[in-house]
């Protein structure tokens, strides 16, 4: 290849996008269809801009297209169709197609002639070597294509993409920190410098991609509720937070209120947190003396006066409704801090929309936000409440719907802040063993204006454990 600039990242994402628009076109209609010519034509332009100052390779390495050496950063608008071309070259084996220089010279036919054979690449035993020799036949001598190296297969754990990882190492790292923390704290001073990192990472994380951060939080680790229950809220209240534009700074604390807002509950006993029917009056003031002995263990953290003054108020105020109604009881009325407000609606979506010993059965998230809703202005702040239910969607990110076609998909992000209605869908299919697999991902909205395609709506939503899947896995690609 020879020397050029870099590729603006725009520019990049448009390629991707241009050329996974020619593919479906190209496979749904003819060769003189005016949709087929409009994308062929899309496709031309921001390839002569890509390719004038020489050839440019597309690769697939560790499930991430790198364009003329330079990794393509994820992004939101066009996660859907990364994860499409992903699919597309790793079902056909191919790590990379060079364009070459001269490709600015092709015609439009002969592109669409390359168009159909990458598709049909996928009828042949081996695809690379088929369309190796298919493109030589019909002239296509502007485009080259590679096999791929054994990190780019679908396969097990090779597809793990690097923030998948970071991001469940990060929830577990999380999960331990705050236990450290809870189990030490009573023994004398414990620092918290582990876990203002961990905040760190996770405020960078939901900056990054907040979606994926409240799918993890369908995650349910059984044993160690309270703590896995600590970092969802964790996760939901900065998800929160960004979503109302709070400073990096607040959501900081934000995150760190979220980890030890039920630190006080390490002191009620299991038998109580864990009790099947209902508590008599001295188990009940054991459980609501936990927001108060959570700020007593707070106090005793290792932590500049001025971050404990700062994470104190949301543990403290949890519990407490808009009508002060709740516990613990206080005197004063109409002054809960945003930080009290936001981790009340993050604890309460949480614990609602994760099965309980207490409750034989959860609700699903849209559920969830009904009820929520019906309770605004008494035990939740309006406003804030309404963002929350904004920012998780009609469909709350980390659903299970079933679809107008009998499908049955996973919300997996709202791409359009506009179009809060028509979510990402992840469809999951048969994997013929009885379990689902990771299928297609589509987005609503396309599905709605896409010409001749059939509308898809959702027509439900369904309990994840009815078709027992733990929609996290699926938000990890450890599905
Ligand atoms: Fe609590
Ligand atoms: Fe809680």
């Amino acid at each position: 290849m020879s020397e050029r600039q870099s590729i603006p990242e725009r520019l990049g994402h448009d390629f991707l996008r241009a050329l996974y628009h020619m593919l479906n076109t190209v496979r749904m209609y003819q060769d003189n269809n005016q949709l087929v010519r409009m994308s062929v034509r899309a496709f031309q332009d921001i390839l002569k801009d890509l390719t004038a100052g020489g050839d440019v390779g597309l690769l697939l390495y560790r499930s991430r297209f790198h364009l003329g050496g330079e990794k393509l950063r994820y992004r939101r608008d066009t996660a859907v169709v990364v994860y499409n071309m992903v699919e597309f070259f790793s079902k056909r084996g191919i790590g990379s197609v060079n364009f070459l220089k001269s490709s600015g010279d092709a015609s439009p036919d002969n592109i669409i002639t390359f168009t159909r054979l990458f598709n049909d690449a996928i009828r042949s035993d081996d695809p690379h070597q088929w369309l190796e020799q298919k493109l030589r036949e019909h002239n296509c001598s502007w485009v080259e294509v590679e096999p791929a190296m054994p990190d780019t297969t679908v396969e097990g754990e090779s597809l793990e993409d690097e923030r998948y990882e970071k991001a469940r190492k990060n929830y577990f790292l999380a999960i331990e920190a705050v236990k450290e923390v809870a189990n030490k704290v009573s023994q004398g001073m414990v620092g918290v410098r582990k876990s203002r990192r961990l905040a760190q990472n996770i405020v960078d994380m939901v900056q990054e991609d907040s979606a994926l951060m409240i799918g993890l939080t369908t995650l349910k680790e059984y044993d160690d509720y309270i703590y896995a229950h600590s970092v969802n809220v964790a996760l939901l209240a900065t998800c929160l937070g960004r979503h109302i534009e709070l400073s990096d700074t607040s959501l900081e604390h934000l995150t760190i209120c979220g980890l030890f807002h039920d630190l006080g509950k390490v002191d009620v006993p299991k038998e109580i947190l864990l009790k099947h029917g209902a508590l008599t009056d001295g188990e009940w003031d054991l459980l609501k003396a936990h927001p108060v002995m959570g700020v007593k263990k707070i106090l005793m953290l290792n932590a500049t006066p001025s971050l404990r003054s700062r994470i104190i108020l949301g543990p403290f105020e949890h519990h407490l409704n808009m009508d002060m109604s709740g516990y613990p009881r206080t005197l004063f009325t109409g002054h809960l801090s945003l930080m009290g407000k936001i981790i009340h609606i993050a604890d309460v979506y949480e614990a609602m929309t994760n099965e309980r010993v207490y409750r034989p059965k959860s609700f699903t998230p849209d559920e969830v936000l009904r009820k929520m809703w019906e309770e605004a202005g008494k035990r939740f702040d309006t406003i804030l409440l309404k963002r929350f239910i904004h920012m998780m969607g009609i469909y709350p990110i980390g659903s299970v719907v079933e679809l107008s076609d009998g499908t049955v998909g996973l919300v997996m992000d709202y791409p359009e802040e506009t179009e809060r209605s028509l979510p990402l869908v992840l469809l999951l299919e048969d994997d013929g063993k009885g379990a689902l697999q990771r299928g297609e991902m589509v987005y609503l909205a396309d599905r709605k204006i896409k010409e001749g395609s059939n509308r898809l709506n959702i027509v439900r939503v369904i309990p994840p454990d009815q078709l027992s899947i733990h929609p996290a896995e699926f938000f990890l690609h450890m599905k």
